[in-house]
C-alpha cells in the first residue's frame, strides 16, 4: 500500500490499532458479491424461464433484456443471457465503487483503513496491466445506458397484459411494479457514475461563463446527487436485479402467481 501504512504492511494481514468492527464491511461485501454470483450465473446458465407469459402477462427477466432472440430473431447454441451479460459484469466490475469493495473483500489489499494487509505486498495502483483496463468504465457506461434503455421499454411494457381477445390492455401486476422499481434503482446506480460526472462537468474552468457551462453544472449538479448515494444505489439495484430475475423465474415456473393489482 502506500507510505502511509507500509509500517502494517511488515506486520501482516489485519494489523491495525483499531478496536472497530472493521472486517464486517468487507466480510459483507465478500458474501454478497458471493451470493450474487452464484445466484445469477445460475440463473444466466439455465437459458428458460425468464419470460413470464401467464394470463397474458409479458415480464422479461433483465438477465435477459433486450431479448435478442424476439428482436433479432437469432438463434444461438447457449443461453441468451450471455450475449447481455457481459455489459453489466463489465460496468460494475470496473464501477469505482465496487473496486474499493472487491479489493477489500477479495484481494485484501488493504482489507480496511489503516490495516495490514498481506506482507510483501507492492502497492502499484491501477497503472499497470491488468488493472490499467478499468480505465474503460466510461465505455462500459455508454453499452450499460443502453441495456437501460431497454429495461424502462420492458417496465413500461409490463403495464400492459393480453386479454382473452388477444388486445392489450392496461393493468398492474406485483412484477409490473417489481420491474419498474429494478429499472429505477439501476437508473440510479447508472446514472450517478463517476464517468458520467466527470462527462458532464469535467474539463470546465468555469461553469459560469456561458450557457453550455450553466446547463452542464446543473446536469453535474444533478448525477453528484445521485452519486453521494452510489454505494447505496449499487447494492439496491444488485439486489433488486436478481429479486427482480427470480420473482419472474418463479411465476414462468407455475411455483408463484403473480398477483394483479389492477386488471
Ligand atoms: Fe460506479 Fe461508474 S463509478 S458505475
Amino acid at each position: 500500500m502506500s507510505d502511509s501504512t507500509s509500517v502494517l504492511d511488515h506486520k501482516g494481514l489485519g494489523a491495525t490499532s483499531r478496536r472497530d468492527a472493521w472486517w464486517l464491511s468487507p466480510l459483507l461485501v465478500f458474501l454478497g458479491l458471493v451470493a450474487f454470483g452464484i445466484y445469477s450465473t445460475w440463473a444466466a446458465w439455465q437459458g428458460k424461464f425468464y419470460l413470464d407469459t401467464v394470463h397474458g402477462a409479458d415480464y422479461l427477466s433483465p438477465f435477459y433484456s433486450p431479448d435478442v432472440h424476439s428482436l433479432l430473431g437469432i438463434n444461438v447454441p447457449f443461453s441468451y443471457a450471455f450475449l447481455i451479460l457481459w455489459i453489466p459484469l463489465g460496468f460494475r466490475a470496473t464501477c469505482y465503487y465496487y473496486r474499493k469493495s472487491y479489493y477489500r473483500a477479495f484481494f485484501l489489499s488493504p482489507v480496511a483503513c489503516a490495516v495490514g494487509e498481506p506482507a510483501g505486498r507492492k502497492y502499484k495502483g491501477e497503472s499497470a496491466f491488468p488493472f490499467i483496463l478499468q480505465n474503460i468504465h466510461r465505455y462500459f457506461w455508454y453499452l450499460a445506458t443502453i441495456v437501460v434503455a431497454f429495461l424502462w421499454y420492458d417496465a413500461i411494457r409490463a403495464f400492459f397484459f393480453t386479454g382473452k381477445n388477444g388486445h392489450l390492455h392496461f393493468g398492474v401486476g406485483l412484477g409490473t411494479l417489481i420491474m419498474l422499481l429494478n429499472v429505477i434503482a439501476l437508473t440510479g446506480f447508472s446514472f450517478g457514475c463517476n464517468s458520467l460526472r466527470h462527462l458532464v462537468g469535467g474539463k470546465l474552468d468555469c461553469f459560469s461563463c456561458s450557457a453550455t457551462a450553466r446547463t452542464r453544472y446543473k446536469l453535474w449538479g444533478g448525477v453528484t446527487i445521485l452519486n453521494l448515494r452510489h454505494m447505496e444505489w449499487a447494492w439496491v439495484s444488485l439486489f433488486s436485479v436478481g429479486f427482480t430475475d427470480l420473482y419472474i423465474r418463479l411465476c414462468a415456473m407455475g411455483i408463484w402467481h403473480d398477483v394483479r393489482i389492477i386488471h
